[in-house]
């Protein structure tokens, strides 16, 4: 089973959205099974990394629709993003100096984040753009 499902309860009903936000819990479950498995570093390095490039696609994508379509709430909406980039590159610093592995708490930490902001952020960032050109 998945450490991450993507269930009905977490689309935004967005098609653009909502296929991006599989492939991001497609990164998480990847990075769950690498730590989980005990594979190597290496192998750790590179889906951690995969998840981390995902994430700034993903976002990037979505603060575009909201510079286009001028969303009120993106100003709050970035800074979520951005904190979350932030907490997650801290851990991939720490693993690449060999400070520190991977810790568990990040996988519980992506895996509460995440859904929580699909559920909420992302969800009235979705009902702004339905009817707009590119929902
Ligand atoms: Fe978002
Ligand atoms: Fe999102």
């Amino acid at each position: 089973m998945d450490f991450m499902a993507f269930g009905q309860n977490l689309r935004v009903d967005n098609a653009l959205i909502d296929h991006e936000h599989q492939i991001l819990i497609d990164c998480v479950n990847r990075l769950h099974d690498a730590i989980v498995n005990g594979d190597e570093r290496m192998v750790v390095a590179k889906t951690l990394n995969d998840l981390i490039v995902y994430t700034q696609t993903h976002f990037y994508v979505e603060e575009e629709l909201m510079r286009i379509f001028n969303y009120p709430a993106a100003e709050q909406h970035r800074q979520a993003h951005q904190y979350f980039k932030e907490m997650v590159l801290r851990v991939q610093v720490n693993f690449q100096q060999r400070v520190a592995m991977v810790p568990d708490s990040l996988l519980q930490f992506l895996k509460e984040w995440l859904s929580e902001h699909f559920l909420h952020v992302d969800k009235a960032l979705a009902d702004f753009l339905r009817g707009k050109a590119l929902s």
